[in-house]
């Protein structure tokens, strides 16, 4: 599909943005130039992809699209029990109703902000074992997405089994930069966490990127194809949830991935409540047959290469811009230290937002704030928390923008970073909600 963007002027997106309480989430689409707001959903389909849209079964009950998508699923990850959930947050809800209770703790590396909020709104709390060298931006690290086994041991030790229903490893750490994990630190959380009897699940989102950066950077799978990889990565699991829209390379749909029936059972009666029937989880036929497809594109390694050296070419010019972002280069974003950006910006002011509003204004480019404005208050004391990190993430569609574009891209940040001492004040919060504010919140100029 192609599709015609409107190259605005500076002085209408200075308009737009007043208008829309400096949130990027309340802009049209229509006012964003290049949207780099997420890599959720906004990719294109291929042909065959299509073609599977135009014979989707739509039964209610069994259809073939379903079968075909179970096959593709136990192929590609393993695992023998599928549900399909219309995201990937609604395969957390199900999931967690079937496991997550009050008082309990679900350790991991970085938790999505979905995550964390369906297990904070169970009264629960996640618990970030990432490795400490994921929180300095320029240190260079293969697989920055890693757990520390030590912090996740003194969680097992302090809480045990009985608090612990599960550890969750997301695959790629979107929170920490779209950093990978190893699967040396997939196999070291798995033999710790069955010493304490605690089951390991996915959070799958990125599990091909994942698997494609192992494969660069993991000796012992150098040889190995995207689908070997994969199924190795899984099998260290009891099961996963999955994003559709962005590894699946469709634009909406998510499914839970396990092995045990009767948590599948379980799973089955929430799904059932929450998302429809156990064979379509909110989804059409054709949406099932076109992830099906989906799946087995995403993990051939020439889609991988195409995908990830595009983010790599945008990352590379900026930082020979000098440009301070996450290195390693992510798998499916940019992630720019709004703090060393923007030094006259306090962070009660949000640098990263800051630095968001400024680009939009600048080239009509929407990035996202992964920082102070995400990371919500404390759910106790309603204090702000301050992420180690103050990001302003540049997300890259999927089979959708061209090299020029990254160029583009590129030169509006340059022009910002030539005149980034210019920028000396920050926003303040005039509204909230009280949970994923960061959808709704309303600002304005300090
Ligand atoms: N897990 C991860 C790692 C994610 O990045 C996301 C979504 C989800 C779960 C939830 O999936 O959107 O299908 O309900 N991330 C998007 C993003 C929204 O922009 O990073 P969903």
């Amino acid at each position: 599909m192609v599709e015609e963007i409107y190259q605005s002027t500076k002085e209408e997106r200075e308009k737009w943005i007043e208008e829309k309480d400096y949130n990027l989430f309340n802009l049209e689409s229509e006012k964003v130039f290049i949207d780099l707001l997420t890599d959720s959903g906004t990719g294109a389909m291929s042909d065959k992809q299509w073609a599977e849209i135009m014979t989707g079964d739509e039964s209610y009950a069994g259809s073939r699209s379903f079968h075909q998508l179970k096959n593709t699923v136990n192929k590609i990850t393993g695992f023998d029990y599928l549900l399909p959930t219309h995201q990937g947050r609604a395969a957390e809800n199900v999931l967690f109703s079937a496991l997550v209770k009050e008082g309990d703790v679900v350790p991991g590396n970085s938790h999505f902000d979905t995550t964390k909020g369906h297990i904070e709104f169970r009264k629960a709390h996640a618990i970030d074992c990432t490795i400490d060298e994921a929180f300095d931006s320029e240190i260079i690290h293969p697989f920055k997405g890693n757990i520390d086994l030590n912090k996740l041991e003194k969680v097992y030790k302090e809480y045990g089994k009985e608090k612990i229903p599960f550890t969750l490893i997301t695959i790629t750490c979107n929170s920490s930069g779209g950093q990978p994990v190893s699967i040396e630190n997939i196999r070291n959380v798995r033999e710790l966490s069955n010493q304490y009897q605690i089951p390991v699940f996915f959070d799958g989102a990125r599990f091909a990127e994942n698997a494609y950066f192992i494969k660069e950077r993991e000796e012992e799978f150098k040889n190995d194809t995207i689908k070997e990889i994969v199924l190795e990565m899984f099998s260290n699991g009891d099961g996963m949830t999955m994003s559709s829209k962005k590894d699946g390379l469709v634009n909406i749909g998510g499914f839970i991935a396990l092995n045990d029936k009767e948590l599948y059972q379980k799973c089955g009666n929430f799904g059932i409540i929450y998302e429809g029937f156990l064979s379509y989880g909110g989804l059409a036929g054709r949406d099932l047959a076109a992830l099906s497809q989906g799946l087995d594109e995403a993990t051939e390694y020439s889609y991988l290469k195409s995908r990830i050296s595009q983010v790599e070419y945008l990352g590379n010019k900026l930082i020979e811009y000098g440009i301070p972002i996450q290195q390693p280069i992510g798998g499916h974003a940019i992630f720019i230290d709004a703090v060393k950006f923007l030094p006259n910006i306090s962070r009660e002011e949000f640098p990263a937002q800051t630095l968001g509003i400024e680009l939009y204004k600048e080239g009509g480019i929407r990035g996202v704030e992964i920082g102070t404005i995400l990371a919500d208050r404390d759910p106790e004391t309603r204090e702000n928390r301050y992420p180690k990190l103050e990001l302003l993430r540049l997300a890259i569609p999927r089979r959708t923008y061209l090299q020029s574009h990254m160029d583009y891209i590129a030169a509006c940040l340059k022009n910002l970073f030539d005149r980034r001492h210019e920028i000396s004040s920050g926003y303040e919060i005039t509204w909230e909600a009280d949970i994923l504010r960061h959808f709704t919140v309303k600002l304005k100029k300090k």
